[in-house]
């Protein structure tokens, strides 16, 4: 498949390059349809939301009320926090017009006359980079006032995140953007209904909102026979850990993972064997090597595994590979970014880093794989947001498919 999202154009980023290669083509075919027309367009492709939930983007859009006396707001979630998942940066330095372009189809469908893009504040880089391209779409008619003459005008405004990963949760992110602490709503009501400022709001991932004119140009039908039929389009794959060329590679959805990871990232340092990866993003499940044969980066190959497709974002561990520390960094990661609005994920996250820690200095007993599994059990579904179950399953994932990881503690410590 040639690179729909991250096509190798020189200079793309620059407006006049990216209009001289058919660039907001597809805003101004758009604004000459019905606002019904490109939302039952994106529907009928199938795409789904690439920012860890897959949910389908056109059945999200059609949640919106139309008739709203209130306006309507866009957010595109480009908080991109979680360890292994750093893809959406490559749109925001290769292809940032078709971000803005896809934005502003997005809320000519909806109706939307603000849009904001929510952007990892470490980004610093990628954020002047993305504000350039803005100003330029400002500056062209293709945002503002009475875009190319339609009639229909709409705003586009970054907001910089201040590093904290739960931001990146939908809910979080519209109280960041309002000014108030990240904290997680209560839902029902859902951002359709009651999001910003009490307003209907949409949260879309950066990676899914640039598809939207990549929809449009190839038609929804063509679109969804791209990779895996329930979860079709192109993907970025973003690669770590050990392989010999780590890297995002934009591939059709249904990859088999195996291939991605000797085909396109070069295969493992050394010619060592993979012990284990984690496919989708720190949250999603570890898979243990023997399990992967035939399993694919799409949505149902990799539920049917034992996993889930996240962000893309895959972990390679080789055969030498210590799992009880990676386990502790992870935890770890996730017991700084709880927010502490909920008892379970707040005293949780903090019990499970410490008794990773006694694992990984040998100095754990075997009861604490018990009590491990049983703290991350007790947080699993029983929190507000997500980010509960984000720390919960890997824990969850790594006592069940790597029992002797801490066994090999266990006996250290005896031995010692
Ligand atoms: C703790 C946490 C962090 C999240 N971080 C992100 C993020 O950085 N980017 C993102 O797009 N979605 C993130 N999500 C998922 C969002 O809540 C939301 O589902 C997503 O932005 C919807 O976009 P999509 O439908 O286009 O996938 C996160 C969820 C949780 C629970």
């Amino acid at each position: 498949m040639e690179p729909l999202i991250l096509p190798p154009i020189p200079d793309l980023h620059t407006i006049d390059v990216y209009e001289s290669h058919g660039g907001y083509a597809q805003l101004r075919a758009a604004l000459g349809t019905s606002p019904d027309a490109v939302t039952d367009e994106v529907k009928r492709s199938n795409l789904r939301g690439r920012g860890g939930a897959c949910f389908p983007t056109g059945l999200k859009w059609t949640f919106m009320p139309k008739d709203s006396v209130k306006p309507k707001y866009l957010c595109i979630n480009g908080d991109e926090s979680e360890p292994g998942t750093f893809k959406d940066r490559q749109i925001f330095e290769f292809n940032p017009h078709l971000l803005i372009e896809g934005a502003i189809i997005a809320s000519y469908a909806m109706g939307i006359t603000t849009a904001y893009i929510y952007i990892r504040g470490e980004y610093k880089h990628w954020i002047d980079l993305l504000q350039k391209a803005v100003d330029q779409a400002y500056a062209r008619g293709y945002i503002g006032e009475n875009i190319l003459g339609s009639g229909f005008s709409t705003n586009l405004y970054l907001h910089r995140g201040a590093g904290a990963y739960i931001c990146g949760e939908e809910s979080s992110l519209m109280n960041s953007l309002e000014g108030q602490r990240g904290y997680p709503r209560v839902k029902p009501p859902f951002p359709a209904q009651n999001g910003l400022w009490g307003c209907p709001t949409t949260i879309n991932n950066v990676e899914t909102i640039a598809n939207v004119p990549v929809v449009l140009r190839l038609g929804a039908e063509a679109y969804a026979k791209i990779g895996a039929p329930k979860h079709p389009g192109p993907i970025l794959v973003g690669v770590s850990g050990h392989v010999n060329k780590p890297g995002v590679y934009e591939l059709p959805t249904g990859v088999p993972i195996l291939d991605i990871i000797n085909n396109y990232a070069g295969g493992v340092p050394g010619g060592k064997k993979i012990k284990a990866i984690i496919p989708g993003g720190s949250s999603t499940m570890i898979l243990r090597a023997e399990n992967i044969e035939g399993v694919c980066m799409d949505a149902d190959s990799l539920k049917a595994a034992g996993s889930s497709v996240g962000t893309a974002g895959l972990i390679v561990m080789d055969e030498d590979t210590d799992l009880v520390p990676v386990l502790a960094r992870i935890a770890h990661f996730y017991r700084h970014e709880s927010c502490g609005q909920c008892t379970p994920c707040r005293e949780g996250t903090g019990w499970m880093e410490k008794i990773l820690h006694r694992f990984a200095h040998n100095d754990a007993s075997r009861s604490d794989m018990d009590l491990l599994l049983n703290i991350a059990n007790n947080i699993e579904g029983n929190t507000i947001c997500a980010l509960g179950d984000a720390a919960a399953w890997p824990v969850q994932s790594f006592l069940k498919r790597f029992p002797e990881e801490f066994e090999r503690h266990l006996r250290a410590r005896a031995s010692a």
